[in-house]
């Protein structure tokens, strides 16, 4: 089996060859991807999506790689359901299972949430992103991204620079990047950076000329107002004016670097569009790659294969 667990929980849970042998798998779904061509893997099987925040990649890319491994998709959000009545994430989950479901991949805001429904039932649970905890399908998308263009990581150099105190995205590609034998670099003014994030072994830099020299892959970070209890930086124009990524600042890093965002992207504040735009910038790249790791996990996890 490629996973060792019925769940995908974080990337803090998988072996160096898990993600390995995801990756791979992704990578044959990615040619299906590209080449349009759909797949009955999953023909009579139903996969659920349970979001309780707000998303457009992470929903939409869960419910097309089911469809395009053949299976039906419900998708459940808090407006319009009966969570609103008071129904508790446990109890969402066993009605989808007696409805047949075979597998929900859960957005949650509070961190943990996602372990907490694992725990108490029998089909598989996919963390779609648990407050600031993990975003396991979104690092494997960026690994995919970064494998595809590179070959490999041993050596690669990583930098994440934003919001990394309340990013989920930051927490799984630094455990990842880390496993895979990359060396990253986190840049972010020291308000937005969690304390003790120097334990999960990379490196910690607040000037991000200094951290984009000789960068082979830049990942920028939106700041998450939604996860933000009190102003962390005193004006954002102030904020962008030392950390937004543009041209000038792609510039410092590799000449081959490439630029990568999770998305959504706040044009103008942490990313200007032109750098967004130009032929260094892989997001739209890693949204495709997204589709292939979801069809590959969803697979790996339904069949048990
Ligand atoms: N990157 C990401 O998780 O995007 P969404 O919030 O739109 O799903």
């Amino acid at each position: 089996m490629i996973l060792e667990s019925k769940d995908l929980l974080g990337i803090d849970e998988l072996k160096k060859e898990e993600i390995e042998n995801i990756l791979s798998y992704a990578d044959k779904m990615l040619a299906c991807v590209e080449g349009r061509k759909n797949l009955d893997n999953l023909k009579g099987k139903c996969v659920a999506t349970l979001f309780y925040e707000n998303s457009t990649r992470t929903r939409v890319s869960f419910q097309n790689a089911a469809l395009f491994l053949g299976a039906h998709t419900v998708a459940l959000e808090e407006a319009g359901s009966s969570i609103l009545k008071g129904e508790s994430l446990v109890d969402t989950v066993s009605t989808l299972k007696s409805l047949n479901v075979d597998a929900v991949a859960i957005r949650h805001p509070m961190s943990g949430a996602v372990h907490y429904a694992a725990r108490n039932t029998d089909i598989p649970i996919i963390n779609a992103g648990d407050g600031a905890h993990e975003h396991p399908t979104q690092a494997l998308l960026d690994a995919l991204t970064v494998k595809r263009r590179f070959g490999g990581f041993k050596g690669l150099k990583l930098v994440i620079a934003g919001d990394i105190k309340h990013s989920r995205v930051a927490r799984s590609n630094i455990l990842l990047f880390n496993k895979m034998g990359a060396d990253v670099t986190v840049c972010a003014p020291l308000s937005l950076m969690p304390d003790g994030i120097e334990d999960m072994g990379c490196r910690v830099v607040t000037d991000l000329d200094q951290a984009l020299k000789g960068a082979n892959a830049v990942m920028a970070l939106r700041i998450q107002f939604e996860r933000q209890k009190s102003g962390f930086v005193p004006s954002l124009k102030e904020y962008s004016a030392f950390y937004r990524i543009g041209t000038e600042q792609l510039s410092k890093a590799d000449k081959n670097a490439i630029l990568m965002h999770p998305a959504p992207i706040n044009r103008g504040i942490e990313i200007t569009g032109s750098a967004a735009d130009c032929d260094r910038s892989v997001i739209c790249s890693q949204i495709t790659s997204g589709l292939a790791v979801r069809m590959a996990v969803l697979d790996i996890l339904v069949r048990r294969i």
